[in-house]
């Protein structure tokens, strides 16, 4: 496990929120307004952690929301479909399914994909202990501020890295389509 690096920059205020690629030593800090019900991810977070996975898949979207050009959403129900080989971005719908999501993420990791997952850091549930504390946890310091919301979120927030285990996807970035 890994916590965020600390930086002259870091504020752990609620008000400006840091976000860390701590796994990986990229560190950006940035500031959203306005609201969401979706809990979607801030875009300069996502793109940091972008630049260092290249990720192919969203698994779990909405047309508004999705992070990649590939995605599924609540129609498709990304939980039944194939993560096979993808580099795969999750920022699970929240509440009692995010267990059935953290399942999935850690199985289809087994099955060869990468899948970072960004989820609240509720390390005293079962599916942190379960499959969460399987991964490279990076702990975020201070608290985000989803989608264009105004105001920080009410929980901390983690980021976990599951790799791809049978499978080594480390030399073969995604091409352009
Ligand atoms: C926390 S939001 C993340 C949105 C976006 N992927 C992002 O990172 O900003 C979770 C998304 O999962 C979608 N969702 C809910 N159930 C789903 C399902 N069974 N399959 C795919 N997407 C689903 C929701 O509509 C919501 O947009």
């Amino acid at each position: 496990m890994t916590t965020a690096p600390t930086t002259p920059e870091l504020d752990e205020t609620a008000d400006a929120v840091i976000i860390a690629g701590a796994a990986h030593g990229s560190v950006a800090n940035v500031h959203f307004t306005s609201n969401t019900v979706e809990w979607a991810t801030p875009q300069a977070f996502f793109d940091a952690q972008n630049a260092v996975h290249q990720f192919e898949l969203d698994v779990c979207a909405t047309d508004e929301n999705a992070k990649c050009k590939r995605y599924y959403t609540k129609a498709d129900d990304g939980l039944v479909q194939s993560w096979a080989g993808k580099r795969c971005w999750m920022n699970p719908p929240y509440g009692r399914v995010i267990g059935d999501w953290m399942r999935k993420a850690y199985e289809e990791s087994q099955r060869g994909a990468l899948v970072v997952c960004l989820v609240p850091a509720r390390t005293d549930t079962a599916w942190w202990h379960d499959y969460a504390a399987k991964g490279d946890v990076t702990f975020i310091r201070g608290r985000l501020k989803f989608g264009d919301g105004k105001n920080s979120a009410p929980f901390p927030s983690a980021l976990v890295v599951l790799k791809p285990q049978n499978a080594d996807l480390s030399h073969t970035p995604p091409k352009d389509q």
